[in-house]
C-alpha cells in the first residue's frame, strides 16, 4: 500500500528523490516518525472505512433498527468508547516515541551548526579540543550519535534533515541542542524550514553519511590546510570574507571554502559544483539568491574570474 500511495503522491512532481523524504527514513528518529506516520495513516483509513459504511448502510440498508436501546448503544460504542480507546492507543504510542534530547550520555560527536543567511556555518568539534570549521556539506558517521549544537546570526532559522529525524529552530542567542542518529549510508539533504527571508528556499545542505572509516578519513583531508594560494582570488580581497586555511585566515563573513572543491554545491546547495555555475555564481551571486550578503565580481576580467573559479575547484 504504502508504495502505491507515494506512487501517486509523485505523480505531480513529475520525478521522485528520497534524499529529503521523511518516508524513506536512514536515522532512528526518522524511522520512528515514518512508523507513527504509517500508523496513524492505517487508522485514519480504518477509521473512514467504518464511518463510510454505516454512510452506506444508513443511506441503502433496508433493515431499519427500530429500538432506542439501539441508538443508545450505537452513539456510546461509536461515539465515546471508540474514540477514547483510539486517540488513548494513539497518545501512548506517539510519547513512547518521544526522543531523550536531554540525555546526560556525550554524543559521538558534537557539530555547532550556526545558520547564516543563506548559509550553513558548521563547526567540527574535535576529541582534541579544536575544531574544524567548514559550510554546508555535513559528513556523518553512520550509527554515531550526533549532537547539533543550534543557534543562528540574523533571524530564526529552522535546521532539518528529513531523512534523519525532526526538525528544530536556530534562533538568535540561544543555543538549542539536536541529536539525531544516522543508520543508514547514502546523500540526503537538509533544509531551513522555516521562513526566514527572500532565499529562505535556497538554504540547503547536502548530508553525507558514511561508514565510520570514511568519515575519519573525510575529517582528517578536511583538516589539512589548502595546498596553495592563488594571486587573483588574493587581489580581488575574496580572504576580506573566506577563510582559506594556509592561504588567508582573517575573513569569517562567509563560508570557509578551504575545501570548497569537495563540496557538491554552490550557494548552499543551490547550483550543482561546476565551473559554469561557479563562473555565474561569482559575477552575479544575487541572480540565484536574492538576498545573498556576497557581492557581485561582474567587473572583475574574464581572466581573474576564471582563474579564481579554477583555484576553487582545485580546493579539494
Ligand atoms: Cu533560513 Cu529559512
Amino acid at each position: 500500500m504504502s508504495i502505491v500511495a507515494l506512487a501517486g503522491a509523485c505523480l505531480p512532481l513529475g520525478a521522485c528523490s528520497f534524499e529529503q523524504s521523511a518516508l524513506h527514513p536512514a536515522g532512528r528518529d526518522a524511522e520512528a516518525l515514518s512508523g507513527l506516520t504509517w500508523f496513524m495513516f492505517a487508522g485514519a483509513v480504518v477509521v473512514w472505512a467504518i464511518i463510510m459504511g454505516v454512510v452506506v448502510y444508513a443511506v441503502l440498508g433496508r433493515r431499519r433498527p427500530s429500538s432506542e436501546r439501539f441508538a443508545d448503544y450505537f452513539v456510546l460504542v461509536g461515539g465515546v468508547a471508540f474514540p477514547t480507546v483510539g486517540l488513548a492507543i494513539l497518545l501512548v504510542y506517539g510519547l513512547s516515541l518521544l526522543p531523550n534530547w536531554r540525555s546526560d550520555e556525550p554524543p559521538d560527536l558534537r557539530v555547532e551548526v550556526k545558520a547564516e543567511q543563506y548559509w550553513w556555518r558548521l563547526s567540527y568539534q574535535l576529541p582534541d579540543g579544536t575544531s574544524l570549521e567548514t559550510a554546508n556539506q555535513l559528513h556523518l558517521p553512520k550509527d554515531a550519535t550526533v549532537e547539533f549544537v543550534l543557534s543562528s546570526t540574523d533571524v530564526i532559522h529552522s535546521f532539518w534533515i528529513p531523512a534523519l529525524g525532526g526538525k528544530m529552530d536556530a534562533i538568535p542567542g540561544r543555543r538549542n541542542v539536536l541529536r539525531l542518529t544516522p543508520t543508514k549510508t547514502g546523500t540526503y539533504r537538509g533544509v531551513c524550514a522555516e521562513f526566514c527571508g527572500p532565499s529562505h528556499s535556497f538554504m540547503a545542505f547536502a548530508v553525507v553519511v558514511e561508514e565510520a572509516e570514511a568519515f575519519a578519513a573525510w575529517l582528517s583531508a578536511q583538516r589539512q590546510p589548502a595546498r596553495a594560494g592563488n594571486a587573483a582570488f588574493v587581489a580581488a580581497g575574496c580572504g576580506a570574507c573566506h577563510t582559506v586555511r594556509g592561504v588567508t585566515e582573517a575573513g569569517s563573513v562567509g563560508p570557509d571554502l578551504t575545501h570548497f572543491g569537495s563540496r557538491r554545491s554552490i550557494g548552499a546547495d543551490r547550483l550543482a559544483n561546476s565551473r559554469d555555475n561557479l563562473l555565474a555564481w561569482l559575477r552575479d551571486p544575487a541572480h540565484s539568491k536574492p538576498g545573498v550578503g556576497m557581492p557581485g565580481y561582474a567587473f572583475l576580467p574574464d581572466a581573474d574570474l576564471a582563474e579564481i573559479a579554477d583555484y576553487l575547484l582545485e580546493l579539494k
